[in-house]
């Protein structure tokens, strides 16, 4: 397993407690198929006032570890091991009344998808007005002044008459600003991003990354920004995780993961992303392959069957995330010798062909791996939960306290959420008493 029991996460300047503590997180999924290990084990902190980008390809993890910090993966069908210290508490193990307070107050989220986030029956200052209420008690029509002001806020124009429109009334970059003025609401320690750029317009895009940063500058905030571009964190985090496959494989501060990234997946996303200082007239480079079966996940380094810089032994022997030289916070898990490494990726900056790059690495000193033996959950893959290990949270799912079934995408998860947070009484809507 790629834990990281070795390699400590980074902590603050010896002042304390990181404001969030991410200590070997792991969810999985109980599903039909078998089991889903959306989240295997990542480690991570994060300082008050800073940013930490949270990097990888669909699929990696990256939603299901954030949704886990605010209760939101808690079901009979999954299982959450680990432990996510924000404040002092940890967040896995507290309870439902606690959590729920946390939740839209010290910490919140941008959902990825605005248009589940904000509920279309009802105004967008009606939704601002009750996420406020839901936690501090302020009268309606000083709430609704803050509304006005926190939409001017994210830059949006004509507040004081956009708080009465509806959400498909606005457009998408503009569903994206009220969603950030949503979680903004309760000036929140931590806020948590998801894409909060994906499917808009670059102009735009960047637009909503200097308001998160002006913002963060003006309030203190911490943000972990999550995205599949390694772009779009380029001058925003400090620090940047890359997952893959539910892991982290590198994580190290901004610098380090743009000027000596050490691990070929990573490598491969500064490839595919357009780069200002890249000298030469270069084509982007997709990563070959696809994202692999978080049920059947491929034997030794995940990461195998993709890598072009594979040896025999790492289709067996599964990397465990350890320091890069000269480092304490910079952590790889790659099985490749980091002088090996560095060859490699002065040839990838040089321009050198793929052949003579992988060259480099068949030709490196291989460590003899002959007595390491096989993780055991690699040769039970695809088996179910164990009685008795199931929800091991159980009965968080909003929608199961009321005995629904469970959520089965993330967009309803989201849709759950809000509609627990704005329960349908607001009375704006079209609906009933609604106008
Ligand atoms: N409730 C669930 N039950 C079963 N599998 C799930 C559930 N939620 C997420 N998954 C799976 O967990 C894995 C990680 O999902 P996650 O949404 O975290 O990916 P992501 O990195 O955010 O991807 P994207 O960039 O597409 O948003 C995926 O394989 C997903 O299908
Ligand atoms: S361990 Fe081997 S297969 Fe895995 S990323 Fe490193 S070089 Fe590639
Ligand atoms: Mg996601």
């Amino acid at each position: 397993m790629t834990t990281e029991t070795e390699t400590a996460p980074r902590t603050t300047n010896g002042s304390g407690q990181p404001l969030l503590s991410v200590e070997d997180l792991r969810v999985a999924f109980h599903t039909d198929d078998g089991v889903v290990h959306a989240v295997d084990g990542i480690s991570y902190s994060l300082e008050a006032g800073k940013t930490l980008g949270i990097v990888g390809e669909s699929g990696s993890g990256k939603t299901v570890s954030s949704l886990t910090m605010l209760g939101l993966t808690r079901s009979k069908r999954s299982k959450i091991q680990g432990r996510i210290m924000f404040q002092g508490e940890d967040m896995v193990a507290l309870e439902d009344n606690r959590l729920r307070r946390v939740r839209g107050n010290d910490v919140s989220m941008i959902f990825q998808d605005p248009l589940s986030a904000l509920h279309p029956f009802y105004k967008v200052g009606t939704q601002l007005i009750e996420a406020m209420q839901a936690h501090r008690s302020i009268s309606k029509s000083a709430a609704r002044n803050r509304a006005a002001e926190l939409l001017e806020l994210v830059g949006i124009p004509d507040p004081k008459r956009r708080v009465d429109q509806y959400p498909h009334e606005f457009s998408g970059g503009m569903r994206q600003r009220a969603m950030i003025a949503m979680a903004l609401a309760n000036e929140p320690k931590l806020l948590i991003a998801d894409e909060p750029t994906t499917a808009l317009d670059v102009t735009v895009q960047a637009q909503i990354l200097s308001l998160l940063q002006d913002l963060q500058q003006r309030l203190g905030t911490a943000i972990i920004i999550i995205t599949h571009d390694l772009g779009v964190v380029a001058e925003i985090a400090d620090d940047i995780c890359v997952m893959y496959a539910g892991r982290i494989v590198e994580r190290g501060s901004a610098e380090e993961i743009f000027h000596s990234p050490q691990h070929p997946y990573t490598w491969g996303l500064l490839s595919s992303i357009p780069r200002l200082d890249n000298p030469r007239d270069e084509e982007l480079v997709p990563i070959s392959g696809r994202p692999p079966s978080l049920i059947n996940r491929p034997s030794g380094c995940h990461f195998h069957p993709r890598c072009p810089y594979v040896r025999d032994a790492h289709k067996r022997v599964d990397p465990q995330l350890s320091p890069v030289d000269g480092s304490t916070e910079h952590v790889v898990a790659c099985l490749l010798e980091s002088s090996v490494r560095s060859r490699i990726w002065d040839g990838i900056q040089s321009g050198r062909d793929a052949e003579s790059l992988q060259r480099m690495a068949a030709a490196s000193a291989e460590p003899d791996y002959s007595n390491v033996a096989i993780p055991v959950d690699q040769e039970s893959e695809g088996s179910a939960l164990s009685p008795g290990e199931e929800g091991v949270v159980e009965s968080e799912a909003p929608g199961e306290r009321h005995g629904a079934a469970p959520p089965q995408t993330l967009d309803e998860v989201n849709r759950r959420f809000q509609e627990e947070r704005n329960p349908p009484s607001g009375g704006d809507g079209p609906g009933p008493g609604g106008g």
